[in-house]
């Protein structure tokens, strides 16, 4: 690739000419930048950070957030396998889904994973029996559904009485008592999580009211809880990513610090995953051809849905500049599409883009979480490379 890169910020370019497209381009300087800035803004307080692994669950960046001093959010048994591998401390996990099998309690009870956050009254039981089996005791939470609309996407929100997620409110104090009563179970507090990419902390605020006054109303009862976890879903700018390279974690922290009456000897634990890796992921695509139908003109890419399935998932909008066009200013409107067999194969309609020729480099931003991860084999596709640049 002999061309000039004009976008040179964030991007290493004989990185980005020599490797072979679509690949995942991964700014490791900017994920330490946000391991740090959590580190810092959680500094003296009360507060366990856990990495939702399911946002990204690369080796290499697993192990750079296991070293940075992270515990690990874990929905299946896999994800508790590469968590392992990479570094995490068990008694530092928390392992959530609506579905666990008996094979992946098993495997949580073998580590004595720090906590299984139980979404039923079913597994608890079985959770129950088979630390009976085992000889041993489950750390346990209840996620509570707590019934707020983070008003997000319908696909991303979780935490409405609407979702799958969690046991009701109603239905909490019987499980709570029935817990106490488990001879396998320790019962460490509970766990919320109301959905994903918010972006105001009124979602948060509102849910620091609902625990307020389920803890007020346990202690009244005189059941007290070691545990607060309150989920992950803090949002990342995808609009402007240059602009706010780190999402507001000052912000984000101090909402559970002000509005949350967290007892003392309480650890309040929180699960991010989109706010630590979603910035410092892109995804970089040829352009194959340019296309131009009777009132449309079409940018066809070599990476399509199979490489970043959440525009055509969620609609999702993700920046899209050239990164080799002659002449950086917008002057062609293009629907940047891939080359899977699927009309919803659009990464973005009517963007505005310098003029761009076979042969661009095209980078799809903030496209660390929720990318790589959720990447399929549809069309016998190829998994996408990944490579790690460590200075911006
Ligand atoms: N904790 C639980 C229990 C969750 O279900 C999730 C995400 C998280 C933590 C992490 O949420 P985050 O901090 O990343 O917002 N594929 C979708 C997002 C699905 C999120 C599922 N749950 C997307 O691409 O937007």
């Amino acid at each position: 690739m002999d061309k000039t890169l004009l976008y040179q910020h964030a991007f290493d370019k004989d990185v980005v000419r020599s490797t072979a497209t679509p690949f995942y381009y991964y700014d490791t300087a900017l994920l330490h930048e946000t391991l740090q800035e959590v580190n810092h803004q959680i500094h003296g307080l009360p507060f366990q950070v856990h990495y939702a692994v399911k946002a990204n669950n690369n080796p290499r960046i697993l192990s750079e957030i296991a070293k940075g001093g992270l515990g690990a959010d874990l929905v299946s048994g896999g994800e508790m396998e590469v968590a392992l591998a990479a570094g995490f401390k068990a008694q530092e996990m928390s392992f959530s889904g609506v579905g666990k099998s008996d094979q992946e309690i098993m495997l949580g009870i073998q580590h004595d994973i720090g906590c299984f956050n139980v979404e039923s009254i079913p597994e608890l039981e079985v959770i129950n029996q088979l630390a009976c089996e085992m000889g041993k005791t489950a750390n346990i939470a209840f996620r509570v559904n707590p019934d707020i609309d983070a008003h997000t996407h319908k696909y991303i929100t979780t935490g409405t009485a609407e979702n799958k997620f969690g046991i009701c409110i109603e239905a909490l104090e019987p499980a709570v008592k029935h817990a106490l009563t488990l001879p396998h179970i320790h019962l460490r507090g509970l766990h919320f999580h109301i959905g994903s990419q918010i972006t105001t902390m009124r979602p948060f605020a509102m849910l620091c009211d609902t625990i307020n006054s389920l803890l007020d109303k346990f202690e009244q009862q005189n059941i007290h809880f070691e545990s607060i976890n309150v989920g992950g879903g803090l949002g990342i700018d995808y609009t402007d990513p240059d602009s706010h390279p780190l999402p507001d974690f000052k912000s984000y922290f101090n909402t559970f610090k002000e509005k949350l009456h967290y007892r003392p000897n309480q650890l309040v634990h929180f699960e991010l995953g989109r706010a630590i890796v979603g910035e410092c992921g892109t995804l970089i695509a040829s352009v194959i051809y340019v296309k131009e139908s009777r009132n449309k003109k079409f940018i066809i890419l070599d990476a399509g849905m199979t490489e970043l399935i959440r525009p055509a998932l969620y609609d999702a909008h993700h920046l899209i500049q050239n990164l080799t066009a002659q002449g950086g200013e917008p002057c062609g409107v293009y629907d940047v599409v891939g080359p899977i067999c699927e009309s919803s194969d659009v990464f973005c309609r009517d963007c505005k883009l310098p003029i761009t020729r076979r042969g661009d480099l095209i980078a799809i931003r903030s496209a660390g979480a929720y990318g790589e991860c959720m990447s399929s084999r549809y069309n016998m596709r190829r998994q996408p490379a990944s490579v790690f640049v460590g200075s911006k």
